[in-house]
């Protein structure tokens, strides 16, 4: 059973309007710490009591540092924008399963991410190509508008494809456009890129419609995907079921056809899930 923490901040700036960065000095988390896994991060204000899941934008083992980039989506993550350096915060983690990086071992890794679900991408790819994977990467990354954020560290790893709502930056419309748009030829910012190649695999992370359009995409034409759902979470151990998402088999243990995000979770296999 993991234990509740207490990390320090070290550092923590806004990457754009309401997404912040925080770095924790946190060594036991950090060292245990791997790609698409979360912490749960607990608010001071006791009104808040449930603690808020946010994802691994880095780890840095040898320094002990989590590095977690968020969304101000309420009061709970709002008192987190207010911590400063020499602050504490409670935290219990690393939690959840996160990507399988070693069986993807040799072959080219997309990692699409739309809004908030591109932070924990950031960490896979230096993962991915930082070790002796040094694997083939490709980013597609989803923005609402020209406010995106991470997009230049990606570069470090890889091509890096943007897509936004608006059209201000990159493909006009979402990941699934630059994709469509690359598969058939389309001048994109991925121009001459034939970006699912033959024996390519997907992560992925982001919104759930988003989510669902890949697995059909990634279907449609027998690509191997991970997605990483973002849930509402609770106890974020697998002990409440807040977190239960649908799944096409039932589970051995409880014969009904749920998977605890959290817990089994929070990456699935597309083919594993029902969105
Ligand atoms: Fe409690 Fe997943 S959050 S079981």
């Amino acid at each position: 059973m993991k234990k509740r923490l207490t990390a320090a901040v070290t550092e923590q700036i806004e990457l754009a309007p309401g997404i912040w960065d925080l770095y924790l000095k946190i060594p036991e988390a950090a060292k245990e710490a791997a790609a698409g896994q979360f912490v749960n991060l607990y608010c001071h204000d006791s009104a808040h009591l449930l603690p808020r899941p946010i994802s691994l934008a880095g780890v840095d083992k040898e320094g002990g540092i989590l590095r977690l980039v968020y969304r101000i989506s309420g009061a709970g993550t709002g008192s987190f924008a207010q911590l400063q350096p020499g602050d504490t915060i409670d935290l219990m983690g690393p939690l959840g399963n996160g990507f399988p990086l070693d069986a993807v071992h040799g072959k080219p890794i997309y990692l699409i991410g739309g809004g908030i679900g591109i932070p924990p991408l950031l960490e896979t790819a230096r993962e991915l190509k930082g070790t002796d994977r040094n694997a083939e990467i490709t980013a597609v990354l989803g923005y609402r508008d020209s406010r995106t954020f991470l997009a230049d560290e990606f570069a470090a790893y890889g091509m890096v494809c943007i897509a936004s709502e608006d059209g201000s930056v990159g493909t006009k419309g979402t990941v699934l456009d630059v994709l469509k748009n690359a598969n058939a030829g389309k001048r994109t910012d991925c121009e001459k890129q034939q970006i699912l190649r033959e024996g390519g695999c997907i992560f992925a992370c982001g919104p759930t419609p988003m989510l669902r359009a890949l697995k059909e995409y990634a279907a449609e034409y027998g690509i191997p995907c991970w997605l990483s759902l973002e849930e509402r979470m609770a106890c974020g151990v697998g002990a409440c079921l807040a977190c239960v998402c649908h799944t096409t088999e039932k589970d051995e243990h409880s014969q009904v056809k749920n998977r605890r995000v959290c817990k089994e979770g929070p990456v699935f296999k597309a083919e594993e899930i029902a969105l």
